[in-house]
């Protein structure tokens, strides 16, 4: 089949063959262009031309894992370590609200001082403050913990499983299990949660082959929220030499998924516009449609290391607020207003 053809298909059934979306990743030139041409067109007829904000909020740099990339790892013994305290978690997602923020994202290593009730708390104090949609990015927790932090007014859950191949998986998760991983995406997605989930593009070993089942993966979760990132490797892990994940191949996985769920909410990542300057306005103009700014003080923003050379990283919350604000309206499109509850959920929570 012609990449012309595929994507046709891809636009009118959201669904394509492994075979088929390896076409796409592959594709070259004109095909490319119509590939990205396309996502930026169905990304504009379903999710329209609002970009939304979500302040991240990184509140602890703990971590019990020792996944290969990351810098917050627990055998890094040259990370710097942090945990913020409620109220100060508190205080920033209100100057995140006086800023215009509507969503915050509370992201944090896999760290278990944060226990089920002071989880719960701190959902509670943000929930009885500010009026704004709570998204966790926590990692592996259990089922009851989970139903906790929904009941408590969570809304959200970001997860990557970072990785389809489950050999890889093992190989970069010493003592975590892929099967473990998806079990905890279907429990967040079965109590109610809106999911994100996504993987990392170019973690040394992964083929073209598993990109395309990462793709499928996403598809399969029914995922309401897409996180895709080119890995960049940090030099205090033991992936430091390897090379980093392309750009192209991150775009194009943005492309495709935008064909494939078309009301989704896809980011436009903060790794892509480490690894090229231009990434996140690239990354809004094939398919994306969130950015995901940090709204944390500089202080902790140094500390909370996943890879070297993280964008605004010696910007100021309101600098970066307004940067994005230029950024987004230099491409045509608008600021989001609202909390910018994904659509796909939406539609599934409606039938
Ligand atoms: N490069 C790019 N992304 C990384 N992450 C962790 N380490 C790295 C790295 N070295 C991503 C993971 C994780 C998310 C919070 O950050 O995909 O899910
Ligand atoms: Fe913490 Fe990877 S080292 S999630």
């Amino acid at each position: 089949m012609k990449v012309r053809d595929i994507i046709e298909k891809a636009c009118h059934e959201n669904i394509l063959t492994k075979d088929e979306i390896k076409l796409l990743l592959m594709a070259e030139g004109e095909d490319k262009n119509l590939l990205f041409k396309t996502a930026d067109m169905v990304r504009k007829e379903h999710v329209g031309d609002e970009v939304f904000l979500r302040g991240l909020i990184e509140f602890s740099s703990y971590c019990k894992n020792d996944c290969f990339y990351c810098g917050l790892r627990k055998s890094n013994s040259q990370a710097q370590r942090y945990r913020m305290q409620e109220d100060e978690i508190v205080e920033v997602v209100k100057s995140a609200y006086q800023m215009g923020y509507r969503t915050v994202v509370l992201q944090s290593g896999e760290d278990m001082f944060y226990t089920k009730d002071r989880m719960c708390s701190i959902i509670k104090k943000i929930k009885q403050n500010v009026d704004v949609a709570i998204t966790l990015s926590i990692g592996e927790r259990s089922y009851d913990e989970y139903k906790a932090f929904k009941d408590a007014g969570a809304d959200r859950f970001l997860m990557r499983f970072e990785t389809s191949n489950e050999k890889l998986y093992r190989q970069y998760h010493p003592g975590m299990s892929f099967e473990k991983r998806i079990e905890c995406l279907k429990w967040i997605k079965s109590l109610g949660y809106e999911l994100g989930t996504g993987f990392l593009i170019g973690l040394p070993g992964q083929t073209i082959d598993d990109l395309a089942q990462d793709i499928l993966l996403v598809k399969e979760l029914d995922a309401d929220m897409i996180g895709i990132g080119p890995f960049i490797p940090h030099p205090q892990t033991p992936l430091k030499d390897a090379k980093e994940g392309s750009v192209d191949l991150t775009l194009k996985s943005i492309a495709i998924l935008r064909l494939l769920i078309p009301d989704a909410n896809i980011p436009a990542t903060t790794a892509l516009g480490t690894l090229d300057p231009l990434g996140r306005q690239k990354g809004l103009m094939c398919g994306a449609n969130i950015v995901m700014p940090n709204v944390n003080d500089l202080k902790y923003k140094l500390k909370y290391e996943l890879y070297p050379g993280k964008i605004c990283i010696n910007e100021d919350a309101t600098k970066c607020r307004g940067c994005i604000e230029s950024i987004i309206v230099s491409l045509g499109r608008k600021v989001g207003q609202g909390k910018g509850q994904s659509r796909h959920y939406k539609r599934a929570a409606a039938s």
